[in-house]
This record gives C-alpha cells, sequence and structure tokens, in this order.
C-alpha cells in the first residue's frame, strides 16, 4: 500500500488535518534539494499525532508548510494538505489568513520572537478577536483576560497591559498557546513548544496543552524530540527521516515493536525510552546531507540490517499491520528478531 493511501487512525468523524503526498523543495546556493518528500498523515478531532525524528530530518518544514509560513526559500512542490476537508494549498493569501486562527493554528518553541515585544500582550490576546469576530475593544479586551484566565497568567487584567518581556518564558509559552487557541481551531500544532523550557515547566505546558486539546477537541500534531512525552501524550506517530516517513502508527504498537531500523534505533538508545526532557539520542552516524541523499533506502548508511538490495532500491512505505505502515525491505524479519 503507498503512502497516499495509508489506512485512516483509529477515531470517529472525518479527520480534521489530512496530509498526503506532500514535498517541500529548498532552494540552496548549490541548488534545489527535497526537504519533504511524499509526507502523509491524518489526526482526528481530540486526537494527538506525533512528528519524531532527529534535527534536519524534516518536522518543522512539514508543519510550516501546512500552515503556510514557509521562508520564501523553500516552496511546496506536491501533495495537499486539507483541513477540515479543505485544501488549503489551493487557497490563496486572503483564504488562508481567513483559516489561520478558526481553523489551524500553530505554536513554536520561541515566544519571544513569536510574540510582538513593542504591543501589550493583552493587545496582541485581543487582536483575534476583533479581526475574526468582529468584536468592539472593550468586548475583545474581556476575552483577552478571559484567556488569560485560563491558560493560568496570574492577575490577568493587570497583567494584560504588560509586554512580552515582562514575563518568565513558562508564562509566555502560556500566553503562545492561548493565542494559539482563541478562535478554537480544529487542528493545533505545536513545534517543540517545551524545548526553551526548564523540565518543571515542562511538564505543566503540556498539561495546559492536553487539557486545552480536550477541553476543545482539537487535533495535536505535537513535534517533540522527547520520546517519553510522544509515549505518555500521543496516540499516532510518524517517523521521519532525511524529509520521508520511515514508520507511522500507533504510539503503543511503534514503540513496543517498531517496524523500522531507525525508530527501533531511537528507542534503543535510551533506557526505557524514557528520559523526560532530554533531546533524541544519536544513533550512531548522522542523516545523509539533504544535496547527497542517496538511491535506494535512505536509512542504508546507517542500517545495521542494510543488503545490497537497499542500495539498489528505496522501499515504499507499505502496510505492516493494522493502521500500521514502514519503509523497509526487511521490516517483517525486524519484528521476527
Ligand atoms: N530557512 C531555511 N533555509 C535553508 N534550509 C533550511 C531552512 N530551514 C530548514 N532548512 C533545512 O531543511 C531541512 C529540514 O529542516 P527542519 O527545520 O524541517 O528540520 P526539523 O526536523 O524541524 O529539525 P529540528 O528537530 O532541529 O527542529 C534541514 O536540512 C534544514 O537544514
Ligand atoms: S530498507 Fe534496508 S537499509 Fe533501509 S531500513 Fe530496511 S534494512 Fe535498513
Ligand atoms: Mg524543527
Amino acid at each position: 500500500m503507498k503512502s497516499s493511501t495509508l489506512p485512516a487512525p483509529a477515531g470517529t468523524g472525518h479527520p480534521a488535518l489530512e496530509v498526503e503526498g506532500l514535498c517541500v523543495d529548498l532552494r540552496t546556493p548549490s541548488g534545489t534539494v527535497r526537504a519533504v518528500n511524499g509526507v502523509a498523515f491524518q489526526v482526528r478531532k481530540g486526537r494527538t499525532l506525533a512528528l519524531l525524528g532527529e534535527s534536519g530530518c524534516g518536522k518543522s518544514m512539514t508543519a510550516l508548510s501546512i500552515v503556510g509560513l514557509l521562508d520564501p526559500t523553500a516552496e511546496v512542490t506536491g501533495g495537499t494538505v486539507k483541513v477540515s476537508g479543505t485544501d488549503v494549498l489551493r487557497l490563496g493569501q486572503a483564504g488562508r489568513r481567513k483559516l489561520a486562527g478558526p481553523a489551524l493554528s500553530i505554536v513554536f518553541q520561541d515566544a519571544l520572537t513569536a510574540l510582538n515585544p513593542v504591543q501589550p500582550v493583552g493587545r496582541q490576546l485581543a487582536e483575534p478577536f476583533r479581526i475574526h469576530r468582529g468584536m468592539s475593544r472593550r468586548h475583545a479586551r474581556e476575552k483577552a483576560v478571559e484567556l488569560m484566565t485560563r491558560v493560568g497568567i496570574p492577575e490577568p487584567r493587570l497583567r494584560a497591559r504588560a509586554y512580552p518581556h515582562q514575563f518568565s518564558g513558562g508564562m509566555r509559552q502560556r500566553l503562545l498557546i492561548a493565542m494559539a487557541v482563541a478562535l478554537d481551531p480544529d487542528v493545533l500544532i505545536a513545534d517543540e513548544p517545551t524545548t526553551a523550557l526548564d523540565v518543571t515547566v515542562q511538564a505543566q505546558i503540556m498539561r495546559l496543552l492536553r487539557d486545552l486539546q480536550t477541553e476543545r477537541d482539537m487535533a495535536l500534531v505535537l513535534i517533540t524530540h522527547d520520546l517519553a512525552v510522544v509515549a505518555q501524550r500521543a496516540d499516532d506517530v510518524v517517523v521521519m527521516y532525511a524529509g520521508n516517513v520511515v514508520e507511522t502508527g500507533p504510539v503503543a504498537q511503534v514503540f513496543s515493536r517498531p517496524r523500522h531500523p531507525y525508530t527501533k534505533g531511537l528507542l534503543d538508545s535510551v533506557p526505557e525510552h524514557a528520559v523526560r526532557g532530554r533531546p533524541l539520542p544519536a544513533v550512531p552516524g548522522s542523516p545523509p546531507q539533504l544535496s547527497a541523499v542517496p538511491p535506494g533506502c535512505v536509512f542504508q548508511a546507517r542500517c545495521p540490517l542494510a543488503q545490497e538490495r537497499c542500495a539498489r532500491e528505496r522501499p515504499q512505505l507499505v502496510s505492516a499491520g493494522a493502521s500500521r505502515s514502514a519503509a523497509c525491505h526487511f521490516s517483517e524479519e525486524l519484528d521476527r528478531g
């Protein structure tokens, strides 16, 4: 089975987010390279999908292309992204702006750069209500204070007049999350939302995200290096390597019986898969340069199971059991081993 016909994950209703065959090309001084190659996944409302993989494997590029915030040097060159059934890649700028907030939202790692440094936070939080809902200044301000209360900012009425730099990192991240969920999006993408924070605050922010997701029935795409967070928080996982999806499926199954040597390598290199707050440990070696991705299997240079066929033939992402898929010629042997 090809990636474009992956089985839908368990759950009810239509997927809130459907990504199929997504390709992103990057213009570099030495030519165009493929940063995201045929990525496909689906997330239903109320469910969490984790994007997992080492630094540079294309997780943020995937996220940014979904929300339409790619750098001018990067371009979506193939695939579809449907948000609640609407193909967002076919929309113009105006159409996308309309969806940003009510349908689709993103939280980044660095709240200080994502917030406007010269505007009081209350006004920034009120903006979506004024722009999208046409509320009066006063009504929008009340909604902003309500949101600040909801995300746990103490003395919200007073703090609404403060500027981003007057908040701690954790409080700023709460503000960013508040902005992202203000208009009740169907889909929230969180790109390493806690990486910049200390471990205790990370746990608080993850709890806030979980509670808001449950309250608002959002589909969540969670990008993280933290395998423990994936294990605890995600329903499904997409493992990426050098811009390609190498394995997908329900987290419990993928983590207990990985069907791709890369996933197995990631899991094996962490004792009990569970070191909270740490980045992914290294699988020996490093991913290929995007300009030098080999023909055949993208993982061959680091794969303990590689054989001659792997250098010749690129493995397709094929069904590896109910709701699961893997891109490895010898996936079944891995399972038996
Ligand atoms: N603005 C850019 N210009 C040129 N290349 C870029 C740019 N942003 C990312 N890249 C390259 O695109 C590839 C994918 O990057 P991406 O940021 O999606 O990785 P990632 O999986 O999010 O990594 P990390 O875990 O470090 O955040 C990498 O090889 C990276 O060097
Ligand atoms: S196809 Fe070959 S090189 Fe690639 S992951 Fe499987 S065994 Fe390893
Ligand atoms: Mg990233």
